[in-house]
């Protein structure tokens, strides 16, 4: 197997430690292997990356007492620290973070098949929102550095943090989505207990050290194990604040009811979605094309935003069939490192099986694979199956696939994709295809009322990151944006006091002294 020097995996990372109050504590109970499906030798064979600590019961309540402790009631030298301060350990763990860049992709290539320059991508779209997040929290409290008056009483409103927050991130953006939530969190002055993917696990060990050196103890506990051991005794204990979870509603909702004051608990998720892209007659075919193999087929389909299924106008269905196809078939299946390489192995063992069976019962109610390589299949792949005509009745339509297959459908009536949307479990996002603005016009003031964004001529996506990402119903709890996450992991809490001598008197010295973290009309420029 021909491998690049640089990303040969040479030494094994056994992570053998946890961080919990600031301290990485050896661990030398039972660990779990961490495999990566990508084979490092002729004969196909997963290749063995390393090791993780499968924590108990007893290490995850440890990780949580560490984060109450730090946040001490909302006394915790975190939570109260003093704006500029909580900055300054941002800056201080991206500062760190950088030097890891090279370590942390090579392993997001391994450990979950992203391709090379979306790995990349992955890491640096990360940096820079931590610097986006700080600027926004600087802005934020600009603006927050005034009293208000109104009828008689003058009001300093900031926003506060919730308090402890369990962090769960994905394992397609094990790196991006999880510090999308933990970053806002931790800058707004919650502490948190962190519990990387099941996959793109080992990336985040590269970054312990940093966590460790760059905020107070107690603030960042990052733990390990199977997410049913660790985290349901976390949420059950009924201390945390908030649910930060990029996964599944299933999952979402189960932790979720283990909380025993389920009005205490935010949820700030991002949930499944099914995406439809739209192509309407008199769209652009080609450009409808290439967005929507860019949609289906990007990181094999393993984002929440990806196009989940295609609907096309029954005039144009043949031609967008054969096209598509044609260019799906053209993709180049490699290694993630390897040049021109767009669909990659699966991370996870089992996908190729669940597509499979996807694939058998579209076939069975009566779809057709209409791509040549769709459905062939290797240890660690399966080959996007274009699928045509789907209907309701069929697996692929109705769940998530979230891996290489592609549902299309014809329409006549755009009614008819308009009432799946409406009855659909999700509501995330839409891609919409076509040029009348006559069409256009109706359809746009529809969709934006059944999902949260309209691509209108291209693909799905959650960024740039300073715009709003969220969805309806089952596809997500909150919104994040740089700016919406602040909101999501922080509370409006303000000082009140009426308009008279002795009071002002009061706020004017509490000022002047700068003796109040709080109350505090700096400007951080
Ligand atoms: O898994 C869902 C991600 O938020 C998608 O982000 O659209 O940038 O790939 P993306």
């Amino acid at each position: 197997m021909n491998i690049p020097e640089q990303y040969q995996i040479k030494t094994l990372i056994h992570q053998n430690s946890y961080l919990v109050n600031g301290e990485l504590k050896p661990w030398s109970g039972e660990s779990s292997d961490v495999y990566s499906t990508i084979s490092s030798t002729e004969t196909y064979k997963p290749t063995l990356l390393g090791s993780i600590p499968t924590l108990g019961e007893k290490e995850a309540l440890e990780a949580m007492d560490a984060a109450v402790h730090a946040y001490d009631k909302g006394q915790g030298l975190w939570p109260t620290m003093k704006v500029k301060d909580r900055i300054e350990c941002m800056e201080t763990f991206v500062t760190q973070m950088k030097t890891k860049r090279e370590e942390i992709v090579k392993l997001l290539m391994w450990e979950i098949g992203k391709t090379l320059p979306d790995s990349e991508k992955e890491f640096d779209r990360t940096v820079d929102y931590i610097y986006d997040t700080i600027e926004e929290y600087k802005q934020l409290d600009r603006d927050n550095a005034k009293f208000e008056k109104q009828d008689g009483v003058y009001a300093h409103i900031r926003r506060g943090p919730l308090g402890v927050v369990l962090c769960l991130g994905p394992y397609n953006y094990p790196l991006n989505e999880t510090f999308a939530l933990l970053i806002p969190a931790l800058i707004m002055g919650n502490t948190a207990i962190f519990k990387p993917a099941k996959h793109g696990v080992l990336l985040i060990s590269p970054l312990l050290e940093a966590f460790q050196s760059s905020f107070p103890k107690g603030v960042v506990n990052i733990i390990y194990g199977r997410g049913r051991t660790v985290a349901t005794p976390i949420m059950q204990s009924g201390k945390v604040d908030v649910l930060a979870l990029i996964g599944n509603s299933k999952s979402a909702n189960a932790l979720q009811n283990q909380h025993p004051k389920s009005n205490r608990l935010r949820l700030v998720l991002g949930l499944e979605a099914k995406n439809p892209a739209i192509v309407l007659k008199d769209a652009d075919l080609d450009l409808a094309i290439d967005e929507c193999i860019a949609g289906t087929t990007s990181f094999n389909g393993q984002r929440c935003t990806a196009l989940k299924i295609v609907y096309v106008h029954e005039d144009i269905v043949d031609e967008f069939n054969k096209s598509f196809s044609a260019r799906v078939d053209a993709l180049k299946f490699g290694n993630p490192w390897e040049a021109g390489a767009k669909l990659t192995p699966l991370p996870e063992p089992d996908k190729p099986q669940y597509i499979q069976e996807l694939i058998d019962d579209a076939l069975d109610k009566g779809a057709k694979i209409v791509n040549e390589k769709g459905g062939e299949t290797t240890e660690n792949y399966i080959f996007p199956a274009v699928l045509y005509p789907v209907n309701k009745e069929m697996r692929v339509f109705q769940e998530e696939q979230f891996g290489p297959v592609i549902p299309v459908l014809s329409f006549k009536d755009i009614d008819e994709p308009l009432d799946d949307m409406a009855a659909s479990n999700y509501g995330q996002q839409v891609s919409l295809f076509g040029s009348d603005i006559n069409t256009l016009a109706p359809l746009i003031d529809t969709l934006v009322n059944l999902v949260c964004r309209v691509n209108l001529n291209s693909s799905c996506q959650r960024g740039p990151d300073v715009y709003p990402f969220t969805g309806r119903k089952d596809s997500a709890v909150g919104t994040l944006s740089v700016h919406d996450a602040l909101r999501s992991f922080s509370i409006r809490t303000f000082v009140a006091s009426k308009d008279n001598p002795y009071n002002n008197a009061i706020l004017k010295n509490l000022l002047d002294s700068k003796a109040s973290n709080f109350v505090s009309t700096d400007y951080i420029l």
